[in-house]
């Protein structure tokens, strides 16, 4: 069992918080050329961004409006802007909440539409050029990363689109605008505000990242035990069988008592910071209210003033309050518009996502050969996997491919496919290089049968029908009867329809196999590739694969990767691989001619068994 490193695709399931990156002119530059994907909106968000601006103006009238009415109530005219009376005001007041409502509604509708509509966008060309990346690409890389750059990374830029935009600039709008008014009501008064609300704010946030740090550990050390939870679930089997329990008992105890721990700490500071907010926070109003009542009891100030200006100081208080938040929300997003912005500068293969180009465009008849071919991993430079390979299948020819693990037969077969391109040597396709065809043309006329097969979650007909989209029922059913697949499928209650579960696993591997070689035969292709599974099936289901196999490789090329020894007597060619060379060649007659050779030492292990 694999530990410790996997706590976040297994233990990390509640919202994790991004890396925040730095923000400079590089990650601006990087920042613009996502926002470039707002351009087809851009009228609409320019609308939306005007919309915003007009409702934060508008709200802070409010303020305004009710410190008017209580002054009006007293008889008194404080603001020059509103009418004299109760009702006057008041109904300002309705028309103004009115056309604020009217506003606010399209500024969301249109922050949300443009921002959905082009985040839509940029997930699909991530997604696209994802899976268009060479295969090079994925080995380098882990599918709980690339995922989470599709999900995380994507939604917090949409977060970030739609509200922390957005909320920054109604929140900058309310804090110069609230100053400016706070001004004009009170000079004295302001600058007493001013004095203790920065410091106040300050500490409060210094108070709040460290209370969260504090969450966050504990967070951690929790999905560590959730870790321990599943991993010790699916390996039950294990636990059990090295009589484990105890261990991982233990284990996990000690972690949740951890988790205990951290948490009773922060709780302890979040009192701390709970009295603070109490003391500091509205001592500090208590302060400036009792200083501006001073001023109303000396007559320099009204109360509907006082009251106005309570209300604007919440609202500076508030917006100073929110930046830090917003700003971290920003950088966040900036990291994460940089790990998306790497995934769509990367080089795809040239392989086309629209249905209508799919089509073959070069046939290939079927003559398949390897001229001098040196490979190795580019992510593993300094092992060379294939030395010099050269060998011919004619059209139809059955050709095996023997040797060792690790001696580097599936790496052929991924040659073949052109997942990978070999560093010197060629791959003809009826003697014409491979840079002669399209990828497309090539990966639609060769099929593999794989080590492993692995299924999709959905049903055994779309199995089957991954083989060639468009096949109709008939023809799904005729490939499935001659891999030897019918008769299994149809004893399924649901048939056809049966949902295989994920990856397949409701499937016994003779079963997998046969959903395998149904979708090959669909495919119909000129080039086959049959990567023997090394896992043995029994000599039922081997029959029953074998005869499959045999229908399959029919009027085709058959490249057969091959452990048992006993399935390629018939094939025209072997090669015999050791250590990414050929070191033998020839059918199975003559290879066991040849005293000293591997394959007579193979196969007179396998026959005495
Ligand atoms: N994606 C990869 N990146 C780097 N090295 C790889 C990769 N895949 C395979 N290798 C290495 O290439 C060598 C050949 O592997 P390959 O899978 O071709 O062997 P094989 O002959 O198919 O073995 P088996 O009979 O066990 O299936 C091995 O040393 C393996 O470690
Ligand atoms: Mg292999």
């Amino acid at each position: 069992m694999a530990r410790g490193r996997s706590s976040l695709n297994s233990g990390g399931k509640q919202k994790e918080e991004l890396p925040k990156a730095k923000i400079n002119r590089q990650t601006l530059k990087n920042i613009s050329r996502l926002l470039s994907y707002l351009r087809p909106y851009r009228s609409k968000f320019i609308f939306a961004m005007f919309f915003l601006f007009l409702s934060s103006l508008v709200g802070l009238a409010f303020p305004s409006f009710i410190g008017g009415l209580i002054d009006a109530a007293q008889g008194k005219q404080t603001t020059k802007f509103l009418p004299a009376t109760i009702q006057g005001i008041g109904l300002l007041a309705l028309i103004v909440l009115f056309a604020q409502g009217f506003v606010s509604f399209f500024r969301i509708l249109w922050f949300v539409q443009v921002a959905e509509r082009s985040l839509a966008d940029i997930r699909r060309d991530t997604y696209f050029k994802l899976i268009t990346l060479p295969m090079n690409f994925f080995s380098n890389r882990r599918v709980g990363e690339l995922n989470s750059r599709i999900s995380a990374d994507l939604s917090q830029i949409q977060d970030t689109l739609t509200t922390t935009l957005a909320e920054m600039i109604r929140q900058m709008v309310l804090l110069v605008g609230g100053i400016a008014f706070l001004a004009i009501i009170s000079g004295k008064l302001t600058l007493s505000l001013l004095a203790v609300l920065p410091i106040l704010i300050v500490i409060a946030i210094f108070f709040g990242r460290f209370i969260r740090k504090i969450s966050r550990k504990a967070q951690d050390r929790l999905a560590e035990s959730n870790t321990i939870v599943e991993e010790t679930l699916q390996g039950i089997a294990n636990v059990k069988a090295f009589v484990n329990e105890s261990f991982e008992a233990g284990r996990y105890s000690r972690n949740i008592k951890d988790v205990a721990n951290i948490a009773i700490t922060g709780a302890k500071y979040r009192g701390l910071f709970a009295s603070f907010i109490v003391f500091g926070m509205f001592g500090a109003i208590v302060t400036v209210v009792a200083y501006g009542c001073l001023l109303v009891s000396h007559h320099e100030l009204t109360v509907g003033e006082l009251f106005k200006f309570a209300l604007y100081a919440a609202f500076v208080g508030s917006a100073m309050g929110s930046f830090p938040e917003m700003y971290a929300n920003v950088q966040r997003a900036v990291g994460a518009s940089e790990r998306v912005l790497e995934i769509l500068g990367e080089e795809g293969e040239k392989v086309s996502i629209l249905e209508t180009e799919n089509d073959i465009k070069q046939k290939i008849d079927g003559n398949l050969a390897f001229d001098n071919v040196n490979f190795h991993y580019p992510s593993r430079p300094e092992i060379e996997v294939l030395k010099g390979i050269s060998f011919e299948a004619k059209t139809g020819q059955k050709v095996a491919i023997v040797g060792p693990s690790g001696s580097g037969k599936s790496t052929m077969a991924s040659l073949i496919l052109q997942f990978y391109q070999p560093q010197s040597g060629t791959i003809l396709y009826d003697s014409k290089p491979a840079d002669v065809y399209s990828l497309t043309d090539i990966r639609n006329q060769v099929a593999i049968v794989p080590q492993d097969v692995l299924l999709f979650g959905g049903s055994i007909r779309e199995n089957i029908a991954y083989g060639k989209l468009k096949a109709t029922e008939e023809e799904i059913e005729v490939a499935a009867k001659r891999a030897n697949a019918h008769q299994f499928i149809m004893s399924f209650p649901e048939g056809y329809d049966t949902i295989v579960g994920e990856r397949g696993v409701k499937l016994s591997g003779g079963q997998r196999q046969r959903i395998a070689i149904a979708r090959a035969l669909l495919k119909n292709p000129s080039i086959l590739i049959l990567d023997e599974a090394t896992s043995s099936l029994d000599s039922e289901s081997e029959r029953l694969v074998q005869e499959a196999l045999e229908e399959l490789m029919k009027n085709r090329t058959s490249i057969i990767i091959a452990h048992r020894l006993s399935t390629i007597r018939e094939a025209d060619n072997i090669i015999v691989l050791e250590k990414g060379k050929v070191i033998e060649s020839g059918n199975h007659e003559e290879l066991l001619g040849n005293e000293n050779g591997l394959y007579r030492y193979l196969s007179q292990l396998q026959f005495e068994v």
